[in-house]
């Protein structure tokens, strides 16, 4: 069972600065054919949030039109750029998507592998938070199906990644979610996004790591950086390969890359590459909140 992720995907309105600077929406477009092209096709998508720009309706139509010709399903959660209220309206058909309640959670049960979403999200503000009542749901879903391997998919990671400007708008929560993950050891993966690029910890007994964007990257800046840049290296995904209970949950990298030289493809003859050049963006012009 092959699972893909992207995130971070920030579509914005056509014209809007961000449109303009990042070309989210045209990123997106090309994730989505990267994803059908994929050979074996993975079985479902998730989307760990960011999704859109501003939370508005029109961003979320953008958005709705941009996933359209995706060849498998795609589970969605809220960032810290999304609103729920819109988000749950322009996506009233992803059945899904609970219809009460205050936070957009959610277990699906029709994989081998169980996917039990967690929302992050605190209006307004850049970082995240699982409070008491969003945690005690998710100890009572694990404790449900003990047995069965399962993603826990959220937002903001729980864990610090040494990238300073984006530790600060962290989870709030963090040791609370590792006191309930480590009661249910059938948690093969925690998978975020937030930090536009992949990066991987130790969590309280599995796995917890964040997924590329499918447009801008934060840049690795593991110093004191005095202010957050955003970087156009090549955008990615993150492929979640399930191999059953011996094999286990192994996670590959794959970029969505062969338009940007030098990471052209191959063909055992001649390097091929598109004709066209990449944008041209210099980290210090482009600042945005991830
Ligand atoms: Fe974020
Ligand atoms: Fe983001």
């Amino acid at each position: 069972m092959l699972i893909a992720q992207i995130s971070d995907t920030h579509i914005s309105i056509p014209g809007s600065r961000n449109d303009l600077q990042f070309r989210t929406a045209e990123h997106l477009e090309r994730a989505v054919a990267h994803l059908n092209a994929l050979n074996p096709q993975p079985v479902l998508a998730l989307a760990t949030g960011d999704l859109v720009e501003r939370g508005r309706i029109d961003e979320y139509e953008r958005l709705r039109k941009l996933l359209d010709p995706l060849a498998m399903p795609v589970y969605l959660i809220p960032g810290n750029h999304d609103d729920r209220e819109s988000l749950a309206k322009v996506f009233e058909h992803h059945r899904y998507l609970p219809r009460d309640g205050q936070f957009i959670q959610y277990t699906i049960e029709d994989w081998p592998v169980r996917l039990v979403a967690l929302d992050t999200l605190i209006p307004g503000e850049s970082g995240g938070r699982l409070c008491a009542e969003r945690l005690r749901w998710l100890n009572t879903q694990l404790a449900d199906a003990p047995g069965r391997p399962t993603i826990v998919l959220m937002h903001h990671p729980p864990f610090t990644t040494g990238i300073r400007k984006m530790d600060a708008m962290g989870l709030d929560g963090s040791e609370a979610l590792a006191d309930v993950i480590r009661q249910h050891p059938q948690v093969e993966r925690i998978v975020c996004g937030h930090l536009h690029r992949p990066i991987v910890r130790r969590f309280a007994g599995t796995v917890a790591c964040t997924a590329p964007a499918t447009a801008h990257q934060i840049a690795l800046d593991l110093g004191e950086m005095p202010r957050l840049a955003t970087v156009m290296e090549p955008p990615g995904c993150l492929l979640h390969l399930w191999l059953g209970d011996s094999g286990g949950l192994v996670t590959h990298v794959s970029l969505i890359s062969d338009r940007y030289p030098p990471f052209g493809v191959f063909d055992g003859r001649e390097w091929l590459r598109d004709a066209r050049p990449p944008a041209r963006f210099h980290p210090d012009e482009a600042t945005t909140r991830p």
